[in-house]
């Protein structure tokens, strides 16, 4: 009898053990919500982000330290993936060599730039298309700057500098590299009349939030994300990802880093 009850003691024991460590494994498995786009090698500093940020979501802290949002920007630089095609992710944290020059560039037709500026031919296509239909319903969609080589790029921020100082400079101007211009991809409008940074007030604007997306154009630098794209809202520039793209971004509110680490990070 005493041995029986040693026996049963000890089945009892084992199965509250069982059933314990069932719990254990099974809470770490669920305490975070699972994503692919997590990296196991930035554990840590996940951990560390949401507990500087508790308000944001477990994704938000992923896809922003995959970003490379918890480091200071232009720090752990790393050369652009996708090289020469729409997906290229250019930012704070990824750059274009010196080299680097788009393979399809195309002049846009005077009608719809200040002329003589280029983009990458589907990017190109699709511009003028946009500004065509822009046309046809009463706006003007005109193209200042687009493409921007390397070393002009260098010009265009030593002069910023001068003018306002690193830090100021910063906040609006890429460093040479670190520009999207150097893509083929992305292109400055205003609406023909008024500077471009009025571009906001006008009605090509009102167009241009209704409609780029149709064209496959993203506004880049939006109000409110400035944290996340590491530049000033820019009511002027607009990126080029393709339609289905730009309508996702669209219609999630995103800016094209999120978007980017959660699909294309590969
Ligand atoms: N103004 C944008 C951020 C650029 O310089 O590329
Ligand atoms: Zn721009």
């Amino acid at each position: 009898m005493k041995k029986m009850i040693f026996v049963m003691g000890i089945l009892i024991v084992l199965s509250l053990c069982l059933v314990g460590c069932g719990k254990t494994k099974e809470k770490e498995s669920t305490s975070q919500p699972q994503y692919a786009f997590y990296k196991k090698d930035k554990e840590k500093r996940y951990q560390d982000y949401q507990k500087q940020n508790p308000d944001l979501s477990w994704k938000d802290v992923l896809l922003r330290v995959n970003i490379g949002l918890d480091q200071p920007y232009y720090t752990n630089t790393q050369e652009s993936k996708h090289l020469y095609s729409n997906y290229v992710l250019v930012n704070k944290y990824t750059y274009l060599k010196e080299d680097y020059i788009p393979k399809n560039l195309v002049v846009i037709d005077s009608a719809y730039s200040k002329g003589g500026i280029s983009l990458s031919e589907e990017a190109q296509k699709s511009f003028e298309e946009m500004a065509s239909q822009a046309k046809e319903d009463g706006y003007t969609i005109r193209a200042i700057s687009a493409y921007r080589s390397y070393d002009y790029q260098v010009q265009l921020y030593r002069r910023y500098v001068e003018q306002d100082g690193v830090e100021e400079a910063d906040t609006y101007s890429a460093r040479p590299g670190f520009s999207e211009h150097q893509t083929g991809l992305c292109v400055d409008i205003d609406d023909g009349v008024f500077d471009f940074n009025q571009f906001e007030s006008s009605k090509s604007f009102d167009w241009m939030m209704e409609n780029a997306y149709l064209y496959g154009f993203i506004l880049r630098y939006p109000k409110g994300k400035e944290a996340i794209t590491g530049y000033q809202y820019e009511a002027w520039h607009y990126r080029y990802v393709g339609k289905k793209i730009a309508q996702y971004i669209k219609e999630h509110d995103l800016v094209y880093d999120e978007y980017y680490m959660e699909f294309l990070d590969k």
